[in-house]
């Protein structure tokens, strides 16, 4: 039947949607990077770039996962282009009244559109005079038809109520947009080349990553029992871990938290014993021995640990319980390689309890009322 159609053999819309990734995210690249100018470039930011380079401040603005995506945004936005970075949540940013300076660019990031509190508070930002652009999936929403201006993710319709393509697609979005306003300050052509490269080789990155799946369904198996996780990671797995840890709670009912892997011990670390698995997220980074040592913390207190590594590593191997090995990355991109992992884990450990997971219980796609 027509459902079966569009599922194309798959069992669920979000494994799908997980599926689609390396296409999704070529997608939100496509015709956007720029070699000559060793930049990324947009249609519809409206913005002559004189305005452009007179913006000294963003405020992403978001709710769920989208405003996870933002908080990658502040990390890569901040890092590569040196500007300052706001992220709010939306529906605080709706009644907050911070204080801005007239060159304050408002991005609201949405995969629906329609999200009533983003779209309060962009209406807000607007009567206040500053510049919006929505980050958008859906086209003609209308998130993207109110801003003066925006780019869409191309990532085609996201059905299952998790979203999972759209958070990677606003990644790449947010690199694109780190990539143009580090170039219109302080990034050289060289610098701007070599992020050029790293962002090609993503969707194959990508494609690598999704061959964990096999092995999240056995270490979902493992853990699927128990009532309590903990996901940590730190910089630009902050958020990483913040999204792990919603698509856990949204679909598989698992009491779960986010945190940055070093402030656990200062109040989650109580809460780890044999039955409380912690999630790492620890690729080769700045801080990587810093996050091995959060992890020797947890085993230390016999909690068990799930780490996503980069392939190839032996040394978290040899402490944590279960490893899934993603391919390196530049640093700025690891949240959206190391996000597929996270996905399928969540998607096999609520399939196993037996919950609906394109439509979770109490949830909308979209929350059009306050
Ligand atoms: C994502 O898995 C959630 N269901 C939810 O947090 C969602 O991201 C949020 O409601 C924002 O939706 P939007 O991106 O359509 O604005």
């Amino acid at each position: 039947d027509a459902s079966d159609v569009e599922l194309g053999g798959f069992p669920h819309f979000m494994l799908k949607e997980i599926f689609e990734q390396p296409e999704t995210v070529r997608n939100a690249m496509r015709g956007r990077l720029d070699r000559d100018a060793a930049t990324a470039k947009f249609g519809g930011l409206n913005l002559t770039p004189q305005q452009l380079r007179a913006i000294d401040r963003f405020v992403l603005t978001a709710c769920g996962t989208s405003w996870h995506s933002a908080l990658v945004g502040e990390y890569m936005i901040e890092t590569l282009a040196r500007v300052p970075v706001e992220v709010e949540y939306a529906s605080e940013l709706r009644y907050r009244n911070p204080p801005l300076t007239p060159t304050t660019l408002l991005f609201a990031l949405t995969q629906s559109g329609e999200t009533i509190d983003t779209l309060a508070a962009l209406r807000e930002m607007k009567r206040k005079g500053h510049p919006t652009m929505a980050i958008c999936n859906v086209v003609g929403s209308t998130i993207a038809r109110e801003a003066d201006g925006g780019i869409y993710l191309h990532a085609g319709p996201e059905i299952g109520v998790a979203s999972t393509k759209a958070y990677t697609s606003q990644c790449v979005v947010m690199a694109l947009l780190a990539l143009h306003f580090g170039r219109l300050h302080h990034l050289s052509y060289e610098a701007g080349l070599r992020i050029i490269d790293d962002l090609e080789r993503l969707p194959e990155q990508v494609e690598k990553a999704l061959e964990t799946n096999a092995e999240c369904r056995r270490i979902a198996a493992k853990y699927a029992g128990c009532e309590n996780f903990l996901y940590l990671g730190r910089l630009y797995n902050f958020p990483t871990a913040l999204e792990g840890a919603l698509k856990l709670k949204e679909i598989s009912y698992i009491h779960a938290e986010g945190y940055p892997a070093a402030e656990m011990k200062h109040g989650p670390i109580a809460l780890v014993d044999e039955h409380t698995p912690s999630v790492f997220i620890v690729p080769r980074c700045g801080v990587y021995d810093k996050v091995v040592a959060n992890v020797e913390e947890i085993k230390a207190r016999g909690g068990p640990v799930i780490a996503i590594v980069e392939e190839g590593d032996h040394e978290v191997a040899q402490i944590a319980d279960d490893v899934l090995e993603i391919p390196a990355t530049a640093d700025f991109l690891q949240p959206i390689v190391a996000a597929i992992p996270l996905q399928l884990l969540a998607y096999h450990i609520a399939v196993l309890r037996g919950c609906d997971v394109d439509k979770p219980r109490n949830l909308a796609k979209s929350v059009t009322v306050e």
